[in-house]
């Protein structure tokens, strides 16, 4: 089988089995079994396939039939041009939350040696990153679950982010809150109860303690929001990824704690997905 007739033949088990974006993941899993670039696919698409990558395709074919997610099974995946190891115990980092990323990197420009929380850090896609891109940056990252803080420790050391401190704690405990921060930011579980069963396939397989945000998934934004807002300096920020249709409730939990300049930023998908605002300047 040749590289043209693989991606032919993956494209069409994926479409078959109902997976909406087969036609991008064919091309990611031909790229993965291959080591090839796009380009060196066109200049090669002839080749045959060695035996040892044919069964590789099998065994990605028939896992992502079953729905295990696509991330997990390359065991690394892209965010804000930088690659992340992930795996069970660890949530994906997702494509919104690069705009998270967007707006602190706007309100960090001016700052220097900025002080940076990332509550929630899971695989420490969001600190790591603000970490690489703000070098003066110091970051620590809060994540309760010893699986997940692993990966970050793992991807920090990946990305070369020598500013980036891992800590095992419970948000709920305000681990990390006895410093003063420039910028708390955090993408915490927020699906409320009532959308927990209706999560994608793929999100089955990541932990449910990446996802469940109580009974209306808002209970993350109200512990943080009051446990840390006096761990802001003067001007701080606070920024949060939210779920779809949340964005209104957190602005009010912010409102309501005394935060000012409170705004919200889209997606590329056009939905209300970060949320902030800042402590007074006095
Ligand atoms: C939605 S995931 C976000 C992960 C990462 N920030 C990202 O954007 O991909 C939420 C993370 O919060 C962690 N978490 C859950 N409860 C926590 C708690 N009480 N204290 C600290 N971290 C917690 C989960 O283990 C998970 O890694």
């Amino acid at each position: 089988m040749t590289i043209f007739e693989a991606y032919n033949s993956t494209k069409k088990q994926l479409e078959a089995a109902g997976l909406e974006d087969y036609v991008f993941e064919a091309k990611q899993i031909i790229k993965h079994i291959t080591g090839l670039s796009n380009t060196e696919i066109l200049m090669r698409y002839t080749t045959p396939l060695t035996l040892y990558q044919q069964n590789n395709l099998t065994a990605i074919i028939k896992q992502r039939i079953a729905r295990y997610p696509l991330q997990y099974i390359f065991g690394s995946w892209g965010f804000y041009g930088r690659n992340y190891k992930v795996g069970p115990g660890v949530l994906t980092p997702r494509a919104d939350t690069e705009t998270v990323i967007d707006v602190a990197l706007k309100y960090l420009k001016d700052k220097s040696a900025p002080e940076i929380l990332d509550l929630c850090s899971g695989s420490g896609c969001i600190g790591i990153t603000l970490a690489a891109e703000c070098s003066s940056s110091r970051v620590t990252l809060v994540e309760k679950y010893e699986e997940a803080l692993r990966y970050a420790r793992e991807n920090s050391l990946l990305n070369g982010t020598e500013n980036v401190t891992c800590l095992q704690g419970d948000i709920y405990e305000s681990v990390a809150a006895d410093k003063k921060y420039d910028l708390i930011v955090s993408n915490p579980p927020y699906i409320p109860a009532d959308e927990m069963e209706t999560v994608s396939p793929e999100t089955k397989y990541e932990p449910e303690t990446a996802l469940y945000g109580g009974e209306d998934g808002l209970t993350f934004y109200r512990a943080i929001t009051q446990n840390y807002k006096n761990s802001l300096k003067k001007g701080g920020m606070m920024l949060f990824e939210v779920g779809i249709g949340e964005s209104e409730a957190v602005c009010k939990i912010l409102e309501i704690s005394g935060f000012e300049n409170i705004g919200c930023e889209k997606d590329l998908n056009g939905i209300q997905r970060v949320v902030f605002g800042t402590v007074k300047n006095i």
